[in-house]
């Protein structure tokens, strides 16, 4: 067994009357992973988060968490312990920023100089600055603002677990871009277990080191970004990918870096830089009509060349 299981469900199935929401669920997450719940509507995604933080139980099979049975902890304790963070943020209207972030770590007992450190810390983190936002309602922040104080809420106790139901997904592409690239900022020096909701796959595949596809309240698919492009396990994933953007979004994954070529001569005219995905590199050269790409660092120096036929044969 490779990596240490930070969440174990085992057979886990949960009932609403005649509803299976979610069906004989076995799944390990490690530690330190992001992993993504994705699927249609329904499919049990946000059933499977609850069960999780036990804001329902199980109708049968053990969810483990950190070598613990959940079923034998206290709920409210166990609560605490997980960071959750939801669409329609849930954040106390007539509350000011900073009390909402410190909601968790009052409930704690933290002293109040801990407390106000820890959302200074926090909304710097997020890139709010505290001085323009802490004292602010709810209601004076734009949708990207308010859910950005969502997640600082969501990991104000340094929870090991944060678990994320569709946190973006009411915000438009642009904003919901930037808080993606955000999390995965934030989740490198973190390094939190995080449980990530979506109904998008592009979100999926940018944010997952593992998705887990879902239907009907069953795993179809638990696997890599990569994998999952590269061998689908059947046609439900295969539409989910789309199959005729397939290409672009395994394009979107793979970074310039990991395909190009030594230089020898004048390096090619036109620039892109290390980090770039070979999605951006395919677009600049059909913009441009060039068939290669000059690879820079980050101090402008030339670090090898792309050519074409490099991100054409990307998938070997
Ligand atoms: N509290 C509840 N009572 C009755 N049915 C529920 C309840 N919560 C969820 N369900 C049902 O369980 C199924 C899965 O729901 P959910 O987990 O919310 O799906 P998803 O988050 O994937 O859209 C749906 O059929 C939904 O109607
Ligand atoms: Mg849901």
């Amino acid at each position: 067994m490779k990596g240490e299981a930070m969440i174990e469900l085992r057979n886990v199935s949960r009932q609403f009357g005649d509803i299976t929401a979610v069906d004989n669920l076995s799944l390990r997450i490690e530690k330190g992973e992001i992993c993504v719940f994705i699927g249609t509507s329904g499919c049990g995604k946000s059933t499977t988060l609850r069960l999780l933080n036990k804001l329902i139980d199980c109708s049968s099979g053990e969810i483990w968490v950190d070598g613990e049975n959940v079923a034998k902890l206290d709920s409210e304790l166990l609560r605490r312990r997980m960071g959750y963070a939801i669409q329609s943020t849930g954040l106390f209207p007539h509350w000011t920023v900073a009390r909402n972030i410190g909601v968790v770590p009052r409930l704690l007992g933290w002293p109040a100089d801990k407390i106000e450190a820890r959302v200074r810390e926090l909304l710097e983190l997020l890139s709010l600055p505290y001085t323009a936002f802490a004292a602010k309602f709810p209601s004076q922040l734009s949708g990207g603002q308010a859910q950005r104080v969502g997640v600082a809420r969501a990991l104000a106790a340094d929870p090991d677990i944060l678990l994320m139901d569709e946190p973006f997904g009411a915000l438009d592409p642009i904003t919901r871009e930037s808080l993606q690239n955000e999390l995965l900022r934030i989740q490198a020096h973190i390094h939190k277990t995080i449980v990530f909701v979506t109904h998008d796959i592009d979100e999926a595949l940018r944010l997952a080191s593992r998705i887990v596809v879902m239907d009907k309240g069953r795993v179809v698919q638990y696997d890599t970004p990569q994998n999952l492009l590269n061998n689908p396990a059947n046609s439900f994933v295969e539409n989910l990918l789309g199959q005729g953007e397939r290409g672009l979004k395994r394009a979107s994954l793979q970074r310039v870096e990991q395909f190009m070529l030594p230089l020898s001569g004048e390096p090619p005219s036109l620039d892109i830089e290390t980090g770039s995905s070979l999605r951006q590199a395919l677009s600049l050269m059909l913009w441009h009509r060039v068939d290669q790409l000059c690879v820079r660092g980050p101090d402008s120096s030339a670090q090898g060349v792309l050519p074409i036929s490099a991100v054409l044969h990307s998938h070997e």
